[in-house]
């Protein structure tokens, strides 16, 4: 799952109808890039025996236990080659603030070129100040902000989420999955971006959602350097979706939040307003506020299911806030929550950082500026020009001597912070700082 997980670049690709072509080409300039050697002073080298995808396959396979395996051979920071691409894992916690606080290590260019190749965003790359406009708009996801988008989502949120209830009929383990996505797309949609005039309201969600779902479905060949014209039929797909998210057709959408007004006039002043480009970047904005929120979502309701007794620990709490705030439960009564009340709820936020540590193999990923000696107290190490370096804190998430009880499955819900007193993740609230930085 998410943002930048560091699922398969590759492996699948010889499913898709003229790859093959494409593999020779790729494996060409592999085979030039192949022959990297270890350098004295850099991080112990695993290129695997498959050029250019190095060791993709067998990371898409079981990214955990291959980390471990990797660990354990050659100790807590390695570098891997992955679908063309040299990666240095940081695996010992002690070395995340290393990582994020080099200036050296730059999440802009990893994300700028991300946003190149996957939502065909140019300008950022050249345009420093652009940049940096969009960045001074993140604090609208935090403070009062944040309260206020709470707040709406609460209320969009009762009337998607009945309406979907009421058409779903299969719940078998692949509808609870569109189930979570319908959901959560339209809500954060409409929260984000307003709802779209009165009259086609339905149709331009639901169109919206299915080619969003379509386009994130190849969001691992996207980031490969596998041309976009190989994968199908996305491209137009992307064109599409950008095209609904242009000035002119977003102007149709009612009640956007602060965050989207504040990017609106921005990009408007760097771009003409009927610049297509200012869909792409709407286009990245709605694609970063779903891709995590949709599999959390969907695993937290997984396992809430297979676990009755959980579930009812979250029923008494949530019972317990609708009595002691006077509200009734059911349906045809809105809840109202603040972001106060919402942080109150332990056994919530207990259950979404125990999904979060169960099922987060996502990755925090920067992109190494110049050749640089990364210090620490144990060890220095050289880093390369052009390589990226991942934090992979998936692999200390089932380790006992930072959780109590690792293999805990959301069997036994208690206050997060009493139970994973050493755990880097502390409260919900902390993925939004995370978005400040
Ligand atoms: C389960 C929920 C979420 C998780 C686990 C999550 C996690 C993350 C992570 C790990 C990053 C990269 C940070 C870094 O490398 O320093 C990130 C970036 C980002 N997230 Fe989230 N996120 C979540 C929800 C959201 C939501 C709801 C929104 C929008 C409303 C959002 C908007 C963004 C944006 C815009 C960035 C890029 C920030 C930048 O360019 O500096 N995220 N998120």
């Amino acid at each position: 799952m998410g943002l930048f997980s560091l699922e398969p670049l590759l492996p699948q690709l010889l499913s898709f109808p003229g790859l093959a072509l494409a593999a020779a080409l790729l494996l060409l300039v592999l085979c030039l890039r192949a022959g990297r050697t270890r350098r004295p002073g850099e991080p112990p080298l695993i290129k695997g025996w498959l050029p250019y995808l190095g060791e993709a396959l067998k990371l898409q396979k079981d990214p955990l236990g291959f980390m471990k395996t990797l660990q354990k051979q050659h100790g807590d920071t390695f570098t891997v080659l992955l679908g063309g691409k040299y990666i240095t894992f940081i695996l010992d916690p002690s070395q995340y603030q290393l990582v994020m606080k080099s200036p050296k290590l730059s999440f802009r260019i990893f994300t700028n070129k991300l946003l190149r190749k996957v939502f065909s965003i140019e300008k950022l790359a050249t345009n420093d100040d652009l940049n940096n406009d969009l960045h001074g708009c993140y604090h609208l996801l935090q403070g009062t902000s944040l309260d206020i988008l709470t707040e709406n989502m609460m209320q969009n949120l009762k009337q998607v989420f009945e309406l979907q209830l009421l058409k779903t009929t299969n719940w078998d383990t692949a509808y609870l999955l569109t189930f979570c996505s319908s959901v959560i797309f339209e809500v954060t949609f409409t929260t984000i971006y307003g709802q779209s005039l009165p009259g086609n309201r339905k149709k331009f969600i639901t169109e919206l959602r299915d080619d969003f779902l379509k386009f994130d479905d190849k969001f691992p060949y996207l980031i490969s350097d596998i041309p976009i014209e190989l994968l199908g039929n996305v491209k137009s797909i992307r064109k599409k979706l950008i095209k609904r998210l242009t000035s002119e057709h977003l102007a149709r959408t009612q009640g956007w939040s602060e965050v989207v007004q504040m990017r609106q006039d921005i990009l408007e002043k760097y771009y003409t307003l009927e610049d297509f480009e200012i869909g792409a970047h709407h286009l990245g904005f709605l694609w970063a506020s779903v891709t995590n929120t949709i599999p959390t979502t969907f695993w937290a309701m997984y396992y809430l299911l297979q676990h009755p007794e959980a579930m009812a620990v979250l029923r008494d709490e949530i019972d317990h806030f609708l009595q002691s705030t006077g509200q009734k439960k059911g349906s045809g009564f809105p809840i109202q929550l603040t972001r106060e009340q919402l942080d109150s709820l332990v056994y919530l936020e207990s259950t979404v950082l125990e999904v979060l540590r169960l099922c987060s193999f996502s990755s925090i990923m920067r992109f190494v500026q110049e050749d640089l000696t990364l210090q620490s107290e144990t060890q220095d190490y050289c880093l390369r020009k052009g390589d990226l370096v991942a934090i992979f804190p998936p692999a200390i998430h089932y380790d006992p001597e930072i959780f109590e009880a690792p293999e805990l499955e959301l069997m036994n819900i208690k206050d997060w912070k009493l139970i994973h007193p050493g755990s880097s993740l502390n409260t919900t609230s902390e993925v939004h700082h995370l978005h400040a930085n």
